[in-house]
This record gives C-alpha cells, sequence and structure tokens, in this order.
C-alpha cells in the first residue's frame, strides 16, 4: 500500500511562490527537499514543472495539466488526479518505494491534501507578497508528528523550522 505525502516550503502567512518562482533562497530546503524526495514518483503541477524548467533527476516526475497536446520528454503527462495516482502507485511499485510526493504548487496541494498521509513542511520564517499558498493545515486532521527548528545561515535568508504531520 502506497502513502501520499504533500511537500512544501510554506512562509508564516502560507505564501508559497510569486509569479511562478520560489521567493526566498533556502539552500537547506533544498537539500531536504531533495533526500525526501530521490528515488520516488513526484507529481507537480504545469506550473511548477515549467517554473523548475526540467525533470528533477532521480525522480519519477509526473505533470498534471488539462493540455491535451502536452508532451514533455522524461516525464509522465497526467490529465486528472485520478490519472496522477493511478500512475504513480506504478511507479512506486517499480521504484520499490512506499511514498509518493505532491510537490505543488497551490493549485496541486489543493487537489491531493484532502488524500493525503503526511505533509512535510518547511515553515519559513518570512511574511511575503505572493499569489500561491499552501491550503490551510486543520489541527483537527492533522497532529503534528515531528519538528526541527534551525536558525539562517550563510546559505539560508530566513530561520526555519522542519515539520512532519501524519493524518489523525
Ligand atoms: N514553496 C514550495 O514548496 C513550492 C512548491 C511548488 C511550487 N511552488 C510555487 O507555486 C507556484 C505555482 O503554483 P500554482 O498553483 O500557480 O500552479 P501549479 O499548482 O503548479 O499548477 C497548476 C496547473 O496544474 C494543472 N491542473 C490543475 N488542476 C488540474 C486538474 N484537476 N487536472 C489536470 N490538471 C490540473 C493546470 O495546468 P494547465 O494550465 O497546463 O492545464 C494548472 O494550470 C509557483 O510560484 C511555484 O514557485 C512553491
Amino acid at each position: 500500500m502506497t502513502e501520499l505525502a504533500l511537500i512544501a516550503a510554506k512562509a508564516k502567512n502560507d505564501v508559497i511562490g510569486d509569479d511562478n518562482r520560489l521567493i526566498w533562497r533556502l539552500k537547506s530546503d533544498l537539500k531536504h527537499f531533495r533526500a525526501l524526495t530521490m528515488g520516488h514518483p513526484v507529481i507537480m503541477g504545469r506550473k511548477t514543472f515549467q517554473s523548475i524548467g526540467k525533470p528533477l533527476p532521480g525522480r519519477s516526475i509526473l505533470v498534471l495539466t488539462r493540455d491535451p497536446d502536452i508532451s514533455i520528454p522524461d516525464v509522465a503527462v497526467v490529465k486528472s488526479p485520478e490519472e496522477a495516482l493511478e500512475r504513480a502507485r506504478i511507479e512506486a511499485v517499480k521504484l520499490g518505494v512506499k511514498s509518493i510526493f505532491v510537490a505543488g504548487g497551490g493549485e496541486i496541494y489543493r487537489l491531493f491534501i484532502d488524500q493525503a498521509d503526511r505533509l512535510e513542511i518547511t515553515d519559513v520564517a518570512l511574511e511575503p507578497v505572493g499569489d500561491a499558498t499552501f491550503p490551510p493545515i486543520d489541527p483537527a486532521r492533522w497532529k503534528l508528528a515531528k519538528e526541527a527548528s534551525f536558525t539562517k545561515s550563510g546559505d539560508d535568508e530566513a530561520d526555519f523550522s522542519f515539520r512532519t504531520y501524519l493524518r489523525r
């Protein structure tokens, strides 16, 4: 049985990006993202994929779009959340892993949060203006299972905490 995990970095005001780009420099979070997702299927929206610009190496990437004409080398293009999950589950079995990650952006987190088993959240101590947000994390549905806080260093422009939430 596969589990579904959403992975996101969000500011205090839930902002995750603006104008289809990330809006902070946080190298520690990029390393954290890489370590958790490596070797796994990763579902993302077409806008997030365009913002990254290429398939993330070492992961099986599935891109959600309603555009019937899009085809992307080395990426599985999927047309619905159901197709994304079905294809990602097949990939997880092939890769021999238990988890599927959903890596954003805002629209895509909202499509999957109600079905997710786990949230891997980086809370960033900033309050930027942005047009993409993470949906509310309802404490009645999610319990904090793990957290670790860090003070900013040379590679990071803000303090941050890694928090894991599990479905109650
Ligand atoms: N901080 C973080 O952790 C993090 C992580 C990821 C992304 N981001 C940021 O989030 C922003 C992008 O988020 P976003 O909400 O604008 O876009 P998005 O969620 O990345 O992608 C939205 C696109 O997904 C497709 N889509 C949505 N619902 C669908 C459905 N039901 N069936 C099929 N396809 C569907 C559509 O693609 P088509 O238009 O092609 O049909 C839609 O335009 C950027 O600023 C990015 O930097 C931040």
